[in-house]
């Protein structure tokens, strides 16, 4: 999962390039490169880890070429070096690549039982080899490419130019997302629109084996059996949104912060407030009444996202609901039928174990609604039908506003099925539906418990293992906290169903352990105090995340409360998510941590 980039430009394109990079760097960041034309050679500067490295290097050695290529990488085969950072060259192209090729030890024996030598522990130096010896064999660049292509098995998003050739860069896609842009009398390649929106809104994206032939005067597309194609041109939204950190130091406390707005925002697109009732901004694409069972399938917090909705589709809609993790799901080969509905949840919609998810359900005959951030994802794009979140542009690498976005749409889903097949009267519709209004104020409210938030903070960054303890729709939320804490922090964390905590993890605890719990005052909170007294009478340091009456019910020696506002505890999920994401960043702000691009991540996961 890497971000690349291309210019066919009619200025010097290498600024451009990292500009464009910056914007993709949510795709990895562990070492970026460019090649450009220097009279009409190939050059390339590279540099290990961040592109503020690449920019320095560039400073010192700058180049001119009108015609370039960029990437910025997550290492999948080989260590993050500047050795192994794309592009990767031969004395003929320079090529960039996201995704796998699968087959690359094959290819590279192959290679170099023919005389190309190897210079790097990468999957991508077998495509720059293998479309040399096709030229070394006579070959122009295009019929090239054309031949290489269909010897390349995995996900590949690629992008070539050629040394000689100032005014020709070829791109392929399979399997990953590729976009080509147009201005005026330049062409841009990028892994998205929002990579391209500094240059041009007018793009095309690359279907499934397409291959794309980009020069200044513009771009002549070919399918897998290289039959020329036409694919439509569309204006994108991309460039409408800027991209930076207003007054906050980090993009992820930015966007914890606009959660009040961008769930407000999602939950009017799809509750019509003066009739007080869902109403979806499309067609369910099925009869509710006849669904006989519903499948969740996602990845990291949009598979949180979807176990919490399993407790609200089973309780409005009473159906039953499977779910699981994409990359589990998409090998089980788990019976579905026509009668049943999947719905994937996806920030990016280009995340490639639930994009297969997708496909493995549409192939079984079901129609599948997609909750989604991304409306020109791939995967917005192969559902039957896009449930839009309307967080905007998510750049932490750490969820937030996406989850929460993802939550009010899934509630609106469980309540709009849930009447579809009668089992939700219009009352009960109508209580839940001003529930959900109440949710953005309250959201406000939980953040402004940030000071607090951040004095508990100081008492996990000094921890080095953290549980997360809930029960019902609190317990996919503590496991959602543990990620968050995780990923960020570094710090061990778990998630756990409080009743499970006597089956085990209540060995662990000890005086340095904290014990965080999630508790709105529910249906099951007696349960949950039953299980924080456990917590308590082996010494365990318990943070309380509930509001005051049920802080004061529980009568226990708490560490620290958060106290949060009182509300009806239905969608509480939704609210309780933000001081979970507070501690997070907070205990990896005072960590020193590097928040928003934390070690070994990438924002969008194109490969499997
Ligand atoms: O783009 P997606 O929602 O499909 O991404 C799924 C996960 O990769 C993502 O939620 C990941 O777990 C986040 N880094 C968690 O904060």
């Amino acid at each position: 999962m890497c971000g690349i980039v291309g210019i066919v430009g009619r200025e010097p394109v290498a600024g451009r390039l990292v500009e464009a990079l910056k914007r993709l760097e949510y795709r990895g960041y562990d070492s970026a490169g460019v090649a450009t034309l220097e009279a009409g050679r190939l050059v390339r500067r590279r540099a290990e880890g961040k592109l503020r490295n690449l920019e320095e290097r560039l400073a010192r050695e700058p180049l001119q070429g009108m015609i370039g290529v960029g990437h910025t990488r997550w290492a999948t085969h080989g260590r993050p070096t500047e050795n192994n950072a794309h592009p990767h060259a031969s004395e003929r192209l320079a090529v960039v690549h996201n995704g796998i090729i699968e087959n690359f030890r094959e290819l590279r024996e192959e290679l170099s039982a023919r005389g190309h030598v190897f210079a790097t522990e990468t999957d991508t130096e077998v495509v720059a080899h293998l479309v040399t010896d096709e030229m070394d064999g006579g070959k122009s660049p295009r019929e090239a490419v054309a031949a290489a292509l269909p010897r390349l098995r995995g996900a590949f998003a690629l992008g070539f130019v050629f040394d000689g050739q100032e005014n020709l860069l070829i791109a392929a896609r399979q399997g990953a997302p590729l976009a080509v842009g147009y201005g005026d009398g330049e062409t841009f390649l990028g892994s998205d629109a929002l990579a391209l929106a500094p240059f041009t809104d007018t793009i095309t994206y690359l279907e499934d084996g397409d291959w794309a032939v980009l020069t200044r005067e513009g771009v002549e597309f070919f399918d897998a059996r290289n039959a020329p194609v036409t694919r439509a041109r569309l204006r994108t939204q991309a460039s409408a949104f800027l991209i930076d950190k207003g007054n906050h130091r980090h993009f992820m406390a930015k966007e914890i912060h606009e959660q009040p707005e961008v769930v407000g925002r999602t939950l009017a697109h799809y509750l019509d407030m003066s009739q007080g009732c869902v109403r979806l901004p499309f067609d369910l694409p099925f009869d509710a009444s006849k669904l006989t069972r519903l499948t969740i399938v996602a990845c990291g917090t949009a598979y949180y996202a979807g176990l919490v909705a399993k407790y609200w589709f089973e309780r409005y809609a009473r159906i039953p609901v499977e779910i699981d993790v994409a990359s589990e799901f998409r090998y089980r080969e788990p019976p579905l039928d026509a009668t049943g509905l999947t719905i994937v949840v996806s920030q990016s919609g280009e995340t490639a174990d639930t994009l297969a998810s997708l496909r493995y359900a549409k192939e079984k005959g079901q129609k599948t609604v997609a909750v989604v951030n991304v409306p020109t994802s791939t995967i917005a794009r192969e559902c039957d039908a896009p449930a839009l979140t309307l967080a905007g542009p998510e750049i932490g690498v750490a969820s937030t506003k996406a989850f929460t976005c993802q939550l009010s749409v899934l509630a609106c889903l469980a309540i709009a099925i849930g009447r579809a097949r009668g089992a939700l009267s219009l009352e009960r519709e109508s209580a839940l539906v001003s529930q959900l209004i109440a949710v953005p104020g309250l959201l406000a409210e939980a953040i402004k418990r940030e000071p607090k938030i951040e004095q508990v903070s100081a008492t996990l960054a000094k921890a080095s293992d953290v549980l997360y303890l809930g029960r019902g729709a609190s317990f996919p939320l503590a496991m959602e906290g543990a990620l968050k804490l995780k990923e960020i922090s570094y710090i061990h964390a778990e998630g756990y169903a409080a009743g499970e905590l006597k089956h085990g993890p209540i060995a662990l605890i000890d005086e340095s352990m904290p014990v965080i719990v999630i508790a709105p005052h529910d249906g099951v909170y007696e349960k949950t105090v039953s299980n924080m007294q456990e917590v308590a009478a082996r010494g365990g340091r318990i943070i309380l995340i509930a509001d005051n009456r049920a802080a004061d019910e529980a009568a226990i020696d708490f560490h620290a409360v958060v106290a949060m506002p009182a509300m009806e505890p239905d969608f509480a999920p939704i609210v309780y998510a933000a001081p979970a994401q507070l501690l997070a960043y907070h205990t990896a702000v005072i960590m020193g941590n590097d928040v928003d691009q934390p070690r070994h991540l990438a924002k969008s996961v194109t490969v499997e």
